[in-house]
């Protein structure tokens, strides 16, 4: 007889700054009653320093080798709510541990750059303690950034709108589906990228 068949272990939430990673992570781990990792709050415990001194300290590039390594760690748990950075899928080796397992159901939370945008003024409006996103203040190269990540979120397995949604209904969007059963299962259709 055929092994029954399990849903996979890990949610992965994915999209650009503002999309609501870690709100509609949070909310939908306590749903579903499994624990959350936000990536960057590890990056930050790891360095005992904030993103933006990060960035500020070594630069981009250092901080991707960094946010690599913290993935890599964070994937070791297994039925967890995992809230990527927006940056995290640049990386091909990143894409590469996230699209090989079976096991990671990738979900893109999507909405328009204006939308995105705004929710991050806002947020930092009206939460002083919000970290400062140091790719969000180079105004000039954040169009091109977002329209080259498009490309790689939609390699997500599922993509979700976020547009007039609070993080909740986000949350409570995908725990439906997911209670449904229409998680994907270990797939063979999972779709390669690179
Ligand atoms: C980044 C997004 C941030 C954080 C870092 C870089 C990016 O995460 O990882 O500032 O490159 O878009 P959020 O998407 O959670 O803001």
């Amino acid at each position: 007889m055929a092994a029954p068949m399990s849903p996979p272990q890990r949610i992965i939430l994915t999209g650009f700054m503002g999309a609501g990673k870690s709100a509609v992570g949070l909310h939908l781990a306590q749903t579903l009653g499994r624990p959350f990792v936000d990536l960057d709050d590890e990056i930050v415990r790891a360095e005992g320093k904030s993103v933006a001194e990060i960035f500020d300290s070594v630069g981009e590039t250092q901080f991707r080798e960094i946010e690599h390594r913290a993935l890599r760690k964070a994937l070791l748990q297994d039925r967890m709510v995992l809230a990527l950075g927006g940056g995290t899928l640049e990386l091909e080796g990143n894409r590469e541990v996230l699209f090989a397992d079976p096991e990671n159901v990738v979900i893109y939370l999507k909405a328009p750059l204006e939308v995105l945008i705004h929710r991050c003024e806002e947020q930092r409006r009206q939460q002083s303690d919000t970290p400062r996103r140091p790719v969000l203040e180079n105004r000039s190269e954040l169009t091109g950034r977002f329209l080259r990540r498009k490309l790689l979120y939609e390699s997500a397995h599922w993509t979700i709108s976020t547009e007039n949604c609070e993080a909740h209904e986000v949350a409570r969007k995908i725990a439906d589906r997911w209670k449904q059963g229409t998680a994907p299962s270990k797939h063979a259709e999972v779709k390669g990228r690179a």
